[in-house]
């Protein structure tokens, strides 16, 4: 089996770089890691890289930026995929805050991280970070409590956690329709296993919040950046919802 790899951070939008990793999925395929650097008058980092990947994650982000002038750690959660190189960056970057929830607070607590390094936020709630405004967002699926996204409503960005993402072939930068529903499927039912459980309408409604933010760049750390496509991406995740629900209807 191939091991997790760090490949070369590339641009997904204005003032925005991807950190990508890629994970095999043994008999599956991989799964893309990814995290973001947002470059503005205070950087800002969405997710701290696999935890087996923690030094080339590190060197990965010292060609993009000096760590020690991150202002910002956006964690949307606290699995090892998101947050691998955290212990190296608190000290690299002394001047950042991490942003999560109240139980990601928590949990960050219990790692030892002091509360002073640590800004707590809540879905719905809007920050200004530096120059950039954004709006803590509850994703419409996730796999830990603490999940928090976030939107940059004035550059049409959406940065998503786990959602959207999708187990390819092989890495790429694009897939196809059906290779993204299939993708998608594959990867909530080994994630978001309660996905299929969840009434269909109140899915629509959660889905429908993504659409009323209408993000032109949707980031979401398992799927190579998706631009112009988030009625696409709307539309595979209701198709993975639906193959979440075969099996049980089948068995009823
Ligand atoms: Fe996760
Ligand atoms: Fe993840």
């Amino acid at each position: 089996m191939q091991p997790p790899q760090m490949h070369a951070p590339f641009e997904a939008a204005d003032g925005v770089a991807v950190l990508p990793a890629w994970l095999p999925v043994p008999g599956m395929g991989v799964l893309p890691a990814n995290a973001f650097l947002i470059e503005d008058r205070e950087p800002i980092l969405v997710d701290a890289g696999v935890g087996v990947l923690a030094e080339p994650f590190v060197a990965a982000l010292r060609t993009l930026i000096a760590p020690e002038r991150l202002r910002w750690i956006w964690l949307t959660h606290m699995d090892p995929d998101h947050t691998g190189a955290l212990g190296e960056l608190l000290s690299a970057a002394p001047e950042a805050r991490l942003v999560t929830t109240f139980l990601g607070a928590g949990k960050l607590g219990l790692s030892g991280v002091s509360p002073e390094r640590i800004q707590v936020v809540e879905a719905g709630e809007t920050l200004a970070l530096g120059a950039r405004t954004v709006t803590a967002v509850r994703p419409p699926y996730f796999d830990a409590p603490e999940t928090i996204g976030l939107a940059d409503r004035d550059n049409g960005l959406l940065f998503c956690a786990d959602a959207f993402g999708a187990v390819a072939a092989a890495p790429a930068d694009s897939l196809g329709e059906a290779a993204l529903a299939q993708g998608m499927a594959v990867w909530a039912r080994l994630d978001t296993p309660w996905l299929g459980d969840l009434d269909p309408a109140r899915f629509e409604r959660a889905l429908a919040q993504v659409a009323e933010l209408s993000p032109r760049t949707v980031l979401s750390a398992h799927l190579p950046p998706a631009r112009d496509m988030t009625a696409a991406l709307l539309e595979a995740a209701r198709t993975a919802q639906q193959a979440s629900r075969a099996p049980r209807a089948a068995a009823a």
